[in-house]
């Protein structure tokens, strides 16, 4: 039997506060005439306190799992695509995993930057048609306003926080995840990065005095290297699905900068209408910006059962990739039935968490009196 992975859910969380071009013109030099006509945004979320990666991608996960008709216990993985995890370990999508229970899903974070969605969609796509697999739910979450330096005017007007998932399932049906391309030029890596908090550069004084925790970017080499292969990484794609451009009902690419997406659409003689944008009210979320654009594409009407997308992005590392698929998700309303399950099941998930972390105690004080060699 031929497998293919389908989209059956799909949900975003940003957060509620918005900045706004004029706040940051208070904050650093800059204008809102500089910044919506160099990248296209006119505002971002930031998220408040209490939220961070984890809280988002769970919360985007739970929308996107309540438009499907399984429960968090069906999951067989759980990927994150982040560039801001919670912590360096243990992975953000263990603490999605625990938060939804998911109690059967193996659970890890994928570090792409921001092609890490494309990334983290293929490879579960590629363990659902194998026949390794039935369910996951894939999620790009971020909360790049931590790593942000606020007083480099380079940067903080681009980056926003948020959160997108899709649900993956098996299907006998023809269409889902068609096919994908994954790029990578390890050379260009000094481009875009937060330099200290890993093995190279662990923290330390000099490293937090000289602000390395923070993102240092050649936006210059970023804008020419995106250009570079977002056409490209398209064509390739579209070609590897044996399909043509005209086929394509919306390309769905990441929200970097209005420039870099409207150089794509010129390289690839697109009409810039067949491209979803939403960079003016979000600014750049990284791995969350394709799978927030596609939450407000089906929103807006854009995306119908059986039309092709092509998903494209390009990011730290360097990155880059795109993903074709056929769209079979059906556009109908939640049942107030799931969302109520979808509340008891997160009631439930935060109560075994609980009593696991309480069984863990309670062993420990029985166990931890003897030595490891049973004396
Ligand atoms: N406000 C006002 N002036 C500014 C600002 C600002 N916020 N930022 C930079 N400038 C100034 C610069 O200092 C420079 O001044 P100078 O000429 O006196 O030196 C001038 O504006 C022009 O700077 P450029 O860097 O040439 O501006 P450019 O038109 O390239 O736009 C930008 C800068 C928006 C950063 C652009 O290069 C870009 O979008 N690059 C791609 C960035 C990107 O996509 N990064 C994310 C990758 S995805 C990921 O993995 C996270």
């Amino acid at each position: 039997m031929t497998r293919f992975a389908h989209v059956t859910g799909w949900g975003m969380a940003v957060p509620e506060r918005i900045l706004t071009n004029a706040e940051l013109a208070v904050m650093v030099e800059t204008t809102d005439d500089w910044i919506v006509s160099r990248t296209g945004i006119h505002e971002r979320r930031i998220a408040g306190k209490g939220e961070t990666t984890a809280t988002l991608a769970a919360e985007a996960g739970a929308r996107a799992l309540v438009r499907t008709d399984l429960s968090a216990g069906d999951l067989d993985l759980v990927i994150v695509a982040t560039a801001s995890p919670e912590h360096l370990f243990p992975a953000t999508a263990c603490i999605v995993q625990d938060s939804l229970g998911a109690t059967n899903a193996g659970a890890f974070d994928l570090s792409a930057a921001c092609t890490g969605f494309i990334l983290a969609m293929n490879m579960a796509a590629q363990a659902i048609m194998t026949g390794s697999i039935n369910n996951a739910l894939v999620i790009g979450a971020e909360t790049l306003s931590r790593l942000v330096d606020w007083e480099d005017r380079g940067t903080c007007v681009l980056f926003g926080d948020g959160a997108g998932a899709f649900v993956l399932q098996a299907s006998e049906r023809p269409g889902g995840v068609l096919s994908a391309i994954m790029r990578s030029d390890g050379s260009g890596g000094n481009l875009l990065s937060v330099p200290a908090g890993g093995s190279r550069h662990p923290a330390s004084h000099e490293t937090v005095t000289k602000k390395m925790h923070t993102i240092r970017m050649n936006g210059r080499e970023v804008f020419r290297f995106a250009t570079r292969v977002m056409a490209g990484a398209t064509r390739d794609v579209v070609e590897r699905a044996g399909l043509e451009l005209d086929d394509i009902e919306l390309v769905v690419p990441h929200q970097a900068n209005e420039r870099i997406i409207e150089a794509a659409a010129r390289g690839l003689g697109l009409p810039m209408d067949r491209f979803m944008l939403n960079i003016d009210r979000y600014g750049n979320t990284s791995s969350a910006s394709i799978p927030i654009a596609v939450c407000e594409a089906i929103e807006r009407g854009r995306v119908r059962a059986g039309d092709h997308l092509v998903l494209v992005a390009f990011g730290g590392g360097l990155t880059w990739g795109a993903l074709a698929l056929q769209w079979v998700a059906p556009e109908a309303k939640v049942p107030p039935a799931r969302r109520r399950r979808r509340a008891i099941t997160a009631f439930v998930a935060r109560v075994r968490s609980f009593l696991r972390r309480v069984v863990r105690v309670i062993e420990g004080l029985i166990w931890g009196a003897s030595s490891p060699d049973g004396d």
